[in-house]
């Protein structure tokens, strides 16, 4: 460890425990606007205010606001995204030429949008590769094949995603469906988006984005900013009633796992995860949540009526909820079921793949990559299921963190992780288990995109490939990693009769 570069710091970063908390109202992005399912939605330079005392921040935002305006979608009806690239030709955060697709041939700024969580036709699922340079649009089309859930849209180009997302190019995405309704949660007003992201910031109030010690390689692997912005605000507050509230939270961050909770100790439900509903409401009184995860939450402050409720990060305040004094609207209640999950049996699996998680640490050449499967970017596609089978994914975590891994395309269960001897695999490349598996916690027991991958275990996740054949990726969604190697393609293939395995999963 001794031998890694430590990120060179700025010579003063804003310290967010010296200014007032909770003086700005937390801002929701606003809702986009469409003509007859077109939406247009640019990329563009602005400044937002994040603090009222803090002067105002450069970022890269879609339309006006970070997050960029939400796009609601009602199941089954398609819409239609030209996502138009208006950024300046030079970047304005550190690029580092040496990782794949970054080179200094290409050109300084670059963007392609994904819908992360989107069942998407594969020429509009934001391939990395498939970047555009200012001036230039693309039309994706979404068809919304899938049952309500919080998605959410980000840039993906090859070797800069971790610093376009750093710049502000994310927003919301809402499916939604008549299942859904039919529960009657929180809606409108009482049903509040929260974007959470940490980054640094200097005194002047702009981004700083970290950089190795050396000038021509500055990536770093990963790091941890200490100002967390809730919908592009620090330390917001949010005025409530004294009734139950449905929160669809996003993890924003690079690479920042948040652990939250509420500072006087009353506990919330998850209803939902990446892709949608779980089956009952689980109760928690701390929520733990890695980079490109979803968590849809019900609060009551019905018992916390006149009080102020803050969200906490570990120790760290996040935002406060003002609690009103008086009820104007009905309380409403949390659902005793929400959905029925069908559980797909290992036995339908048409494939089980092994697939490594390593720490390629080579510090003559580069800092330190993470690889998939020993593989990097460009080397041929090693996953390639055929379209309609599922498959177990075992994802064998050889190094000492954890990994939010993310496919593109699909959702999944969690099987399990359970806890392996990772020196002895080094030697031996087997898998010698060292304690039982655990089953998924709860709250990660429904449909999900994204799995954190923790260290020392194996965790697998059984996936049906199905809706579209083509390339796709799958990824450590720690943007760091993914944009240093730790991002791979994969191809689902047309089926024949004799490979294609018959549709009952249940
Ligand atoms: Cu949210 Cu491939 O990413
Ligand atoms: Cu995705
Ligand atoms: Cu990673």
């Amino acid at each position: 460890m001794g031998d890694r570069p430590r990120p060179r710091m700025a010579p003063k970063l804003l310290d967010p425990e010296t200014l007032a908390p909770f003086v700005d109202a937390l801002p929701i992005p606003p809702l986009a606007r469409s003509s007859g399912g077109r939406y247009r939605l640019a990329m563009r330079d602005i400044e937002q205010k994040v603090h009222r005392d803090v002067p105002p921040t450069r970022f890269w935002a879609f339309g006006q606001s970070v997050p960029g305006p939400t796009i609601e979608a009602r199941s089954g009806e398609a819409v239609t995204v030209e996502w138009a690239n208006e950024l300046p030709a030079r970047h304005f955060l550190p690029i580092d030429h040496n990782l794949m697709g970054a080179e200094a041939d290409k050109p300084e700024v670059r963007a392609i949008v994904h819908l992360h969580g989107g069942r998407v036709p594969p020429a509009s699922d934001g391939y990395p590769e498939n970047w555009y340079a200012p001036g230039r649009s693309q039309s994706a089309d979404y068809p919304n094949r899938q049952e309500a859930a919080l998605l959410w849209y980000h840039d993906h180009a090859m070797g800069i995603t971790r610093l376009n997302n750093y710049a502000g190019l994310f927003g919301l995405y809402v499916v939604r469906d008549a299942a859904e309704d039919a529960l009657g949660l929180p809606r409108g007003e009482f049903e509040i988006p929260l974007a959470i992201f940490d980054r640094f910031l200097e005194p002047d109030g702009q981004l700083y984005y970290p950089a190795s010690q050396w000038a021509k390689a500055p990536w770093v692997p990963e790091f941890f900013g200490n100002s967390i912005l809730v919908n592009g605000k620090l330390l917001p507050y949010l005025e409530v009633e004294a009734r139950l509230y449905r929160f669809r939270l996003l993890n924003a961050s690079n690479a920042r796992f948040f652990r939250l909770s509420l500072a006087n100790g009353q506990s919330f439900w998850q209803i939902g995860t990446d892709q949608g509903l779980l089956a009952a409401p689980v109760e928690l009184k701390r929520l733990a949540i890695a980079p490109g995860e979803r968590a849809d939450l019900l609060i009551d402050f019905g018992p916390a009526q006149g009080a102020q409720v803050v969200l906490r990060n570990e120790v760290y305040d996040v935002m406060q909820f003002r609690v009103g004094k008086t009820v104007q609207s009905e309380r409403g209640g949390v659902p005793a079921t929400l959905a029925a999950i069908e559980r797909p049996p290992e036995a339908s699996a048409a494939r089980a793949r092994e697939m490594t998680l390593e720490e390629y640490d080579d510090v003559l050449a580069e800092p330190m990559t993470h690889l998939l499967n020993g593989k990097r970017w460009r080397d041929p596609v090693t996953e390639n299921p055929v379209v309609n089978t599922t498959e177990i994914w075992s994802l064998i975590n050889l190094t000492d963190d954890a990994h939010p891994i993310h496919l593109h395309l699909v959702r999944f269960q969690i099987l399990d992780r359970r806890p392996f001897d990772v020196t002895e695999y080094l030697l031996s490349k087997k898998i010698r288990y060292v304690g039982e598996a655990f089953p998924p916690e709860p709250n990660e027991a429904g449909w999900k995109d994204t799995v954190k991958a923790t260290p020392g275990a194996v965790t697998r996740i059984i996936v049906k490939f199905e809706h579209y054949t083509g390339r796709y990726v799958w990824h450590c969604h720690i943007l760091e990693h993914e944009d240093n190697e730790m991002m791979r393609p994969y191809d689902v293939l047309p089926g024949t009769p004799q490979s294609a395995k018959p549709e009952s999963a249940g």
